[in-house]
């Protein structure tokens, strides 16, 4: 797949096979995640890696759009630390690019990955951050469910003229 299609194939994969990834390509989604753009370069993000079931089973108790995480081989937790981060509210921004780089970089490998949203539910946020013992100024953005992929998407037609504007709202 050349670039271009990795962007426009790339789906929420939510049923997987048995398969394990092996670690040397959760670390290589990790380094995607880590090249992404952000404020000042800051790159005020941190990344656990979640394999054990029963941890994935505390996880859909308390999120109800996770059941993915059933079939999973791994979730990663991205998370933003307000400490490192550019200024008040930028971690988000900055979360949210690693973790498109994650999806992408799984889709190029032909891993399947989907986004569960954590941040900015906020008690979600804090079920998360009790789950996985995080300090207060390290908040919990999203998961990404990871197995190889055990089910098909079609392409769907996304492409929408109409919020296209030339020079200024409306224009065109
Ligand atoms: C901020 C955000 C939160 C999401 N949360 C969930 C979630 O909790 N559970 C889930 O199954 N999918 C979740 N998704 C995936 C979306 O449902 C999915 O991206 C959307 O339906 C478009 O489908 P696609 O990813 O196949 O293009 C989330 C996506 C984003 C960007």
């Amino acid at each position: 797949m050349n670039f271009e299609e990795i962007l426009i194939s790339r789906r929420s994969i939510r049923r997987y096979t048995s398969e394990k990834i092996d670690s040397a390509s959760i670390r290589n989604l990790i380094k995607a995640a880590m090249y992404a753009p952000s404020a000042v370069n800051k790159r005020p993000w941190h990344f656990i890696i979640v394999e054990d079931k029963g941890k994935m089973e505390e996880v859909m108790k308390i999120h109800a759009n996770a059941k993915m995480l059933k079939e999973a081989s791994h979730a990663i937790l991205i998370c933003g630390d307000e400490n490192l981060q550019h200024d008040d509210g930028f971690w988000i921004a900055d979360c949210g690019a690693a973790t498109q780089n994650l999806l992408l970089a799984a889709h190029g490998k032909g891993i399947g990955s989907c986004w569960i949203g954590i941040y900015p539910r906020e008690q979600r946020m804090k079920d998360i951050s009790n789950l996985f013992n995080l300090p207060k100024h390290v908040k919990p953005f999203a998961l990404v469910s990871l197995g190889y992929p055990a089910e098909d998407k079609r392409l769907p037609e996304r492409f929408e003229e109409k919020k296209i504007h030339s020079e200024v709202w409306g224009g065109g």
